[in-house]
């Protein structure tokens, strides 16, 4: 759920159909944005899977709810929520959603791996035309994607026509980029991506949810090799070699970085 490769791209392409969303990952090897490629950004997306499963977990532990049978992962990407969600959840069925083709791809080959295929389920879409048939799901879980939206709350409206009554959505969003030494600052706001670090509960509410709680969650994990490698793909965007060899090299590489819920219920 990484600011970073998540595709640079996905969501600020202007100027290439003026569509957010549009034919992400239909192109092998095409860079978005900050340069970031589909194959950096899966990369990225398994590195957070990875160092942030056990927040992920406490996260989904803490939604409003005990039970959900139909689960949508909404801007699935490389499967890091449905995964968590399918552990969680043991009667559910997870509907992925997301418009690139090889996270989709990539997700149904760990489904197989993982020995749940039969509970998982792709819908290759762009939300920022209309919402995909999900079915009527109990839970939607929404992360790191609905910032990529040009018009989040008309998407939002969409999501709640398209929940069960008393359905939840889980909105969880990265306050903003990860950070890498003690230093950095964060980061400031990035106008092609007008919704990143935005109050969710106001849109929620305004797309016709009652938001039953909010929470933010601070990640720092310490250096490991995967944080190193996290580190790598990141900075070596905006080093110099040595200077990148010398910074993984430091003992306070850490991942740092700030997660915001927001738990918002349609009537039933
Ligand atoms: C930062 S990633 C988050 C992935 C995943 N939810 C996670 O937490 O690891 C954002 C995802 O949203 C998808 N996305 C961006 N804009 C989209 C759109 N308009 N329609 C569908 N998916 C979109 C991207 O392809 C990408 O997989």
């Amino acid at each position: 759920m990484s600011e970073h490769g998540h595709g640079g791209g996905h969501g600020h392409n202007h100027g290439h159909g003026g569509h957010h969303g549009h034919g992400h990952g239909h192109n092998h090897g095409a860079t978005h944005g900050h340069g970031y490629t589909d194959h950096d950004q899966a990369e990225v997306l398994d590195l957070d899977a990875e160092l942030l499963a056990d927040h992920t977990a406490a996260v989904i532990d803490w939604l409003p709810t005990a039970t959900a049978r139909r689960v949508t992962d909404l801007g699935a990407g490389t499967g890091a929520g449905t995964f968590a969600l399918l552990t969680r959840f043991p009667e559910a069925h997870v509907t992925a959603v997301d418009a690139s083709v090889d996270h989709l791809q990539r997700l149904r080959t760990k489904a197989g791996e993982r020995g749940v295929a039969d509970r998982v389920h792709t819908v290759l879409a762009d939300l920022d035309t209309d919402v995909p048939d999900i079915g009527a799901p109990d839970l939607i879980w929404a992360s790191a994607s609905l910032h990529h939206l040009a018009d989040p709350v008309r998407t939002l409206r969409g999501l709640h026509d398209a929940l069960a009554p008393g359905g939840l959505l889980a909105v969880v969003e990265l306050s903003g980029m990860p950070r890498f030494l003690p230093e950095q600052a964060p980061d400031g706001h990035d106008e092609r991506l007008p919704h990143r670090g935005a109050d969710w509960a106001p849109m929620l509410t305004e797309a016709g949810f009652t938001v039953e709680g909010e929470r933010t969650v601070t990640v720092h994990i310490e250096r490991s090799e995967a944080v190193e490698r996290y580190a790598r793909i990141v900075l070596g965007r905006q080093l110099d070699p040595d200077v990148l060899e010398k910074t993984l090299r430091r003992e306070d590489l850490a991942l740092r970085t700030e997660r915001k819920v927001w738990a918002a219920r349609k009537a039933r």
